[in-house]
């Protein structure tokens, strides 16, 4: 296995040579302190099952299933399928998934610590994803905006982003909303987390599913301050070009796997989208907040 760093690219490495099935747990331990490090590691040439991509996962950690069979892969409910693409003329999995800044699962108790991506149907013009390093977005705070969140907590809630189900339809939209609440109740996390491995301050707050910021009373803070964070961060920024903004491109066999704690994320997915697949595995690595 030989591992380098992304060209290029603001983070990152690439891993040639990875075998999920002959590669030793030295290796599965490299990629893990380096995706800890650098934040997102590309595995070159995979071809895996279905079964083999959960198997892949379950070495970096205890793969997770999402609370939403909609999502599951019909063989592998540990797998989250984003598609636009029928099979059989039927609809698998769920379109345009994740186009807002976001961790995955911020809007629950306990997040995912690291995100695998399989694309499998691979768009031709716009491929990619957006992310940013919260990290460094944090070390990069102006003073004054650190101050202002320090000892603040920030409220995550799935619901403007909950996607519509088909059972939905013709549902009154208050019942919906009160189940929304009910299955995934918003959670209230720090506004800045320490990373358990490497130690680093994140400032954990994600346009799509962080709802407003609240001062150790649990009072509401000013809104100013949230926007100003969105701002300062990159998140406001629709031309895509804030420093802090990596475009991570990949290409058929890549497989994808990031720093959930670290990194947010946004899909590019334009108004007249190309078919797309992409398999998603979420794993536990036994380290909390
Ligand atoms: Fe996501």
């Amino acid at each position: 296995m030989e591992m380098t760093p992304q060209p290029g690219g603001m983070f990152g490495v690439i891993v040639d040579g990875f075998d999920v099935s002959t590669s030793p747990d030295v290796d599965v331990e490299a990629i893990k302190q380096a995706v800890y490090t650098q934040k997102i590691a590309v595995l070159k040439n995979q071809k895996l099952t279905p079964q083999e991509f959960v198997t892949l996962g379950r070495r970096f950690g205890e793969p997770q299933i999402y609370y939403q069979p909609m999502y599951h892969h019909p063989e592998c409910k540990e797998i989250f399928v984003s598609s636009n693409v029928p099979q059989d003329g039927e609809r698998v999995g769920v379109p345009q998934t994740g186009k807002f800044w976001h961790s995955d699962y911020s809007f629950m108790p306990r997040p995912f610590s690291l995100t695998f991506i399989y694309p499998q149907v691979v768009p031709e013009k716009n491929r990619g994803t957006y992310f940013i390093d919260m990290g460094r977005a944090y070390a990069n705070l102006p003073e004054r905006l650190k101050e202002a969140v320090a000892g603040t907590t920030a409220r995550h809630s799935a619901s403007r982003y909950f996607k519509i189900r088909p059972t939905d339809v013709f549902r009154p939209i208050g019942e919906v909303l009160a189940e929304i609440q009910k299955e995934s109740p918003d959670v209230v996390h720090p506004t800045v987390v320490t990373h358990p491995v490497t130690g680093e301050e994140i400032l954990y707050v994600n346009d799509g599913l962080t709802l407003e910021l609240l001062d150790e009373d649990g009072n509401a803070l000013n809104e100013d301050v949230f926007e100003d964070l969105l701002e300062a961060t990159g998140q406001r920024d629709m031309t895509f070009t804030h420093q802090n903004i990596h475009l991570q491109t990949f290409e058929e066999g890549d497989l994808l796997i990031w720093d959930n704690r670290s990194l947010i994320h946004r899909a590019l997915h334009t108004t007249t989208p190309e078919p797309a697949v992409s398999f998603r595995v979420t794993v536990m690595d036994g380290h909390d907040w």
